[in-house]
């Protein structure tokens, strides 16, 4: 009896030790010390005995249960233990992994340019209005002065829709718009998409301008030269050089053209803008008296002050949409 109790508990205590998940330790927590455990019918055995023998036994279970239950205990608490720090292990990140690249979009140059140019402007007072690509004749090149017999029409190779409508040549048609829809003074910036029957290193089919129109009492040409010199230092710095050169549009009288020098230094210029003074027959079209109110307007290409700005030699890169291409802005 002694012996088999001895093996007993050493078999116990070694299959204890040899359990590794928490669903074993707990069935054998049940199966030793629960209610039909084997403890249980080892002390049902030793009752059967002597008092003397029961009473030695009868210590030896008892103590050989205590140690039983605290090693099972333990084991419990260590597999719970193992089981929870391989769960947070699981769950964990691990921070050597090279992170996961996001590739997060941003405007296109020509956006930011024009952003960056209505930035300009508005701080100098101007606010933006908007016209349509699809524009009749009229407001095209009749109102600016422009007939169909006008040579100057020849310059723009124009894009017909049909029934006489066309995509705008310029945002000039929206100069038109605006002193028909609104009274005197009027500082209005224009920035839209334009189309021409264009297309080579310097020039696309179709392309963004800016238009500006200021209409008031007694504006004069240096205002016009003020309000471009100051946009244009803001946009590509103090020392740019510029040059303002007579020029002519039907719809400005007298009409200028301003260059900048590209690239720096070299002495070589490039066309930036058109301006003037607004025509008084594109005044009077309007019904605004030409006595009473003067007013100057400038156009300019969005594609032009990028190419400048960032030294950009054939216009064609900016609708490519290569990737490599824009991600340099
Ligand atoms: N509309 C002209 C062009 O596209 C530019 C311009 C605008 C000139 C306003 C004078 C006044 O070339």
């Amino acid at each position: 009896m002694e012996e088999i109790s001895e093996t007993f508990i050493k078999n116990v205590k070694e299959k204890i030790k040899r359990v590794n998940t928490l669903v074993e330790a707990k069935k054998m927590k049940v199966d030793i010390l629960g209610k039909n455990g084997l403890l249980k019918s080892k002390f049902a055995e030793i009752k059967k005995l002597s008092p003397e023998k029961r009473a030695e036994l009868g210590k030896m279970l008892n103590d050989a249960k205590r140690e039983i239950e605290s090693l099972l205990l333990d084991k419990i608490h260590e597999l719970k233990k193992m089981e929870e720090q391989h769960k947070i292990v699981e769950k964990s990140i691990d921070l050597t992994l090279p992170g996961a690249r996001r590739n997060f979009g941003k405007l296109h140059p020509i956006s930011q340019i024009t952003q960056e140019c209505v930035d300009i402007f508005n701080k100098m007072g101007f606010e933006v209005v908007e016209g349509p690509e699809i524009e009749s004749s009229y407001y095209n090149f009749e109102a600016l002065n422009t007939p169909e017999w006008h040579p100057a029409r020849d310059l723009h190779d124009t894009f017909y829709v049909n029934d006489g409508r066309l995509l705008r040549t310029h945002t000039s048609s929206v100069q038109i718009r605006t002193m028909e829809s609104r009274k005197p003074p009027l500082r209005v910036i224009s920035p839209g998409r334009v189309y021409r029957k264009d297309y080579d290193s310097s020039h696309l089919p179709a392309f963004f301008q800016i238009e500006g129109l200021v209409v008031d009492k007694n504006v004069s040409i240096s205002d016009l030269k003020g309000t471009l010199e100051n946009a244009i230092k803001s946009i590509f710095g103090n020392d740019k050089p510029i040059r303002f050169r007579p020029h002519y549009f039907p719809f400005t009288e007298p009409s200028i053209e301003v260059d900048v020098s590209f690239p720096e230094g070299k002495g070589k210029w490039l066309e930036l803008l058109g301006a003037g003074m607004v025509h008084p027959q594109v005044l009077r079209n309007v019904g605004i008296d030409p006595k009473e109110w003067q007013g100057f307007a400038f156009g300019m290409g969005i594609e032009r002050i990028a190419m400048l700005k960032y030294g950009i030699s054939d216009i064609r890169e900016f609708p490519r949409n290569y990737l490599d291409f824009l991600k340099n802005f």
